[in-house]
């Protein structure tokens, strides 16, 4: 019914009245023709951002170099692209569950009103994550001492807004989780990098690296990719020797899968370190609940009540509210996964063996794997085989692929296609 004329072809006068660059009006943006006298500002405003116009309102300085967060392939993607059925694909790129603590239809049933805002300070949320983690660390950490967000990822870009002024430093590991490098470009911080050791956060490196200018320290505890842990003594003596000024962040995020003795879990060494630790954690990862984007912060109660000021509102939903709340009804799932998860990394490890490929041993629901050429390259590979892994950025990893431990079908099918691209690539 709509004729489409491409933007060019329209006087430049006639739209809304406003003089458009030549580089808009050459934009191949085709529009309708009942929007083409009138377009919307909407369209105007993405055109003219498009065109990396010089004139009208400019996003601060950072945005033109700002590179954005690329999550892990869906399933949907992966299956347009290759044809493969989105049911004949395996998923292990993005550290999910197989399965979730709290089932849709209880969900479902929880959601009686949709139609108001949610209440997250009325829920009870705080007050129940405050119980299960006192219950699995044996400690006693109040509700006023959580703030919870829509993910942990949030976590880190509130804690990193609150803390963080432009000129500020924040540290953290050359490889690591990537939200720590964005999160400090958003609050006009500069990120400085310490190199792992051996795939472990370097505390001694991080703890030279400290200047007075140093704000926040962010450590991934599992690293995310490498999958390694710091131990508990190191961590006390490297908290020893950081000034009480400067915020300690754990990030906590795969805390439920750690298996080894040597790991003290960040809330314990709350009671050593009261006034400059926070620690992070999800329910995306050990509860199933990434869809929904439910994790939280711990900390002392001065700093918990300054982040919270700056938390926009109704950043969770009513379903993410109720989704947690449903999953606390069961604190044991996390063991259940974790049970599945200890059988499969053995089969893992023997099979990645067989194949001469060297890995991190790992205390999470991952294992970064070294293969022979560009993760990147590998990757692909592995797609058109229909299984989705993630491949690492910079240098020392870029010849690494992190594939999450999942169910033994899924981790079958992504040791068969690794054969594969292996043995396609020796052959070729
Ligand atoms: C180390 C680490 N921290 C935080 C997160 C964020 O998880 P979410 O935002 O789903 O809670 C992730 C996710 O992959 C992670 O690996």
């Amino acid at each position: 019914m709509f004729s489409r004329i491409p933007v060019s072809s329209i006087p430049v006068k006639q739209i809304a009245g406003i003089t458009l660059p030549k580089t808009v009006a050459n934009d191949a943006l085709a529009v309708k023709a009942s929007q083409a006298v009138r377009p919307s500002l909407d369209t105007l405003g993405r055109a003219w951002f498009s065109s990396n116009s010089r004139r009208g309102p400019q996003p601060r300085s950072f945005y033109r170099t700002l590179r954005p967060y690329v999550p892990g392939e869906s399933l949907e993607s992966v299956s347009k692209q290759t044809g493969i059925p989105v049911d004949k694909i395996v998923k292990v790129a993005s550290n999910e569950c197989w399965k979730t603590a709290a089932p849709p239809e209880k969900v479902a049933a929880a959601l009686a009103t949709k139609n108001y805002y949610p209440d997250l300070d009325s829920s009870g949320l705080a007050e129940k994550i405050a119980a299960y983690v006192n219950n699995l660390d044996s400690v006693s950490v109040s509700a006023d001492q959580i703030v919870i967000t829509p993910g942990s990822a949030d976590a880190i870009i509130q804690v990193n807004k609150t803390f963080v002024e432009p000129g500020d430093e924040v540290l953290t590991a050359q490889d690591s989780f990537v939200m720590y490098d964005l999160a400090t470009v958003y609050s006009g911080g500069t990120l400085k990098k310490v190199p792992l050791k051996d795939g472990v956060f370097d505390l001694d490196g991080l703890a030279d690296a400290v200047t007075d200018k140093t704000k926040v320290i962010f450590i991934a505890n599992p690293n995310n990719p490498t999958g390694t842990i710091v131990h508990g003594d190191k961590l006390k003596a490297f908290l020893s020797r950081i000034p009480e000024h400067l915020l300690v962040v754990l990030d906590e995020a795969y805390h439920e899968f750690v298996k080894s003795s040597a790991y003290t879990p960040g809330t314990q060494l709350m009671q050593d370190f009261p006034h400059n630790l926070m620690v992070l954690r999800t329910m995306s990862k050990s509860f199933g609940l990434a869809g929904y984007r439910v994790g939280y912060g711990i900390g002392p109660k001065a700093l918990i009540a300054e982040v919270l000021k700056g938390i926009p509102p109704f950043g969770l939903t009513n379903a993410s509210i109720a989704a947690a709340d449903i999953a606390l009804d069961n604190p044991t799932f996390p063991k259940e996964i974790l049970e599945v998860l200890t059988e499969e990394k053995a089969y893992l490890y023997n099979e990645l063996d067989k194949l001469d490929l060297r890995y991190f041993p790992t205390e999470s629901n991952f294992i970064c794997v070294f293969v022979p050429e560009n993760g990147q390259a590998f990757a692909q590979k592995l797609k058109k085989l229909g299984v989705i892994v993630r491949p690492q950025p910079g240098d020392v990893l870029s010849k690494a692929i992190r594939i999450t431990i999942s169910l033994p079908e899924h981790n079958q099918r992504t040791i068969k296609a690794l054969t594969q691209v292996l043995s396609d690539y020796k052959s070729g």
